[in-house]
């Protein structure tokens, strides 16, 4: 037989990870609750055409697509929002709004494989479904920043912009939106000269030419500022002085409310992904070039798929980034220290009596293992320590006679003997 590995571009998790990971999972899930957010969860295998409605060309073109035994064209999800867009348009079509929906999961995209890329990877999404108003869009940015602050990560950053303002000086030059795509791709990509050239070639005016450059150059974080700078240069296309209006009204009320996070404001910011409409944004920490997280406004979305037409927002928070970001900046999971008690019977004859115990524990929520590798006390002992065991209790025929049991302290290094009856207390230190 070949020796087996992961596939290119797959990751195992060991326990060390795995913890990290569900960690994180649990942060977001905290979020969902404090949020209102509801659970769902949906396939992993979703037909081709939904998931390629608009995605945007790059994650289009690096999906697992394939047929399925029945001839179907399939795909593993490279997101979570279209098979969420799906379900409103369907199954939750007639649910009052709004829907404030929850998923976390692994997706997948054949991406080239590099630091904070992969193939198969984790997300937690949330989508508030229902809403056009400001107080939906600062609702996922506050959930998001509430995630960073409960990760613990410092120094992140929101990159904040608006797609009604390259879009809709677009549309009002009589660009279409399938050739304004490709365009929104490049600057994804922070390909500026590239998406300029294409834009060139679909001859927008000299004056749109002009000012998609000069927005090219504006970032920055006094929100009054910056918007105002933005809106004298486009004041001349409404949509895009509109969507800038609308971005104003969204990091007021955000500041407003009291949130505090960092904002870059950048007003020729793009995304991948085809179907946002509105603001859109993505969280960055210094060390790392890649978004923790990202999502915006899409009010087409469900429409497109044969929905009523319905506004929404959604972020996803990449779940792999976010450990990266931690590991970079040092910072340590709160997850509490839990007992482990490691069960040694001393000779062959007391092996039920240490399963029973360690049942007995178990009820009790304390966390045993019984010593199955048939070792002497002293190696089994050894491996108790090298496994971060907390208490190792020895069954001994004498003590057990008397109905007691030996419990040595591992940090303390001290033994002492304890009743059976008082032996979850003892661990516990109750
Ligand atoms: P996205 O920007 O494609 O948005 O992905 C969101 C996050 O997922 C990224 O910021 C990143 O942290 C993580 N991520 C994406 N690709 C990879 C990869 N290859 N390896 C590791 N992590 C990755 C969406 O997926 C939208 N559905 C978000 C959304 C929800 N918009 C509205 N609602």
């Amino acid at each position: 037989m070949p020796k087996f590995r992961t596939v290119r571009g797959m990751r195992d998790f060991l326990p060390k990870q795995a913890r990290i990971m569900r960690y994180i999972e649990s942060l977001t899930r905290e979020i969902a609750k404090l949020y209102g957010f509801k659970e769902i969860i949906t396939p992993v295998v979703e037909s081709y055409e939904l998931l390629a409605a608009k995605s945007g060309e790059e994650i289009r073109q690096r999906m697992y697509a394939f047929k399925d035994l029945g001839g179907r064209k399939v795909g593993l999800r490279p997101e979570f929002t279209a098979s969420i867009a799906r379900l409103v348009a369907t199954t939750l079509r007639n649910e009052p709004k709004p829907l404030r929906l929850f998923c976390v999961g692994s997706l997948y995209r054949y991406d080239e494989p590099q630091f904070g890329r992969y193939r198969e990877f984790w997300q937690s999404n949330f989508e508030l479904i229902g809403s056009k108003n400001p107080e939906a869009d600062v609702e996922i940015l506050t959930l998001t920043n509430d995630l960073m602050q409960k990760v613990g990560v410092q120094n992140y950053w929101f990159k904040i912009g608006h797609m009604g303002i390259l879009r809709g000086m677009l549309a009002e030059e009589g660009i279409k939106e399938e050739n304004q795509n490709p365009v929104m791709q490049k600057f994804d990509k922070k390909l500026w000269e590239e998406g300029l050239n294409m834009l060139k070639k679909l001859k927008v005016s000299e004056k749109c030419l002009r000012t998609i450059k000069s927005l090219i150059e504006i970032r920055g974080a006094k929100t009054e500022e910056v918007l105002e700078e933005i809106r004298k240069r486009v004041k001349d296309y409404e949509s895009s002085v509109s969507a800038v209006e609308n971005l104003g009204e969204i990091l007021n009320l955000s500041f407003e409310s009291g949130v505090k996070f960092n904002v870059s404001i950048e007003p020729a910011f793009a995304r991948g992904l085809e179907y946002y409409t509105g603001m859109i944004f993505e969280v960055f920490v210094p060390e790392l070039e890649i978004a923790l997280g990202g999502g915006g406004r899409y009010d087409k979305l469900i429409e497109l798929f044969g929905g009523e037409p319905t506004p929404a927002v959604g972020v996803a928070h990449g779940i792999d980034r976010i450990m990266l970001a931690m590991e970079k900046q040092k910072i340590k999971p709160k997850i509490p220290m839990e007992p482990l008690v490691v069960i040694i019977p001393v000779e062959n004859e007391l092996k039920s009596k240490a399963l029973e115990l360690a049942i007995h524990l178990r009820r009790r929520h304390v966390c045993a293992e019984v010593e199955v590798m048939g070792r002497t006390v002293t190696r089994a002992l050894q491996d108790a320590d090298r496994r971060g065991a907390t208490h190792v209790v020895l069954v001994a025929p004498r003590e057990l006679k008397r109905r007691k049991v030996v419990v040595r302290n591992m940090r303390l290094r001290e033994q002492k003997t304890v009743d059976l009856e008082k032996l979850p207390n003892e661990i516990l230190g109750g």
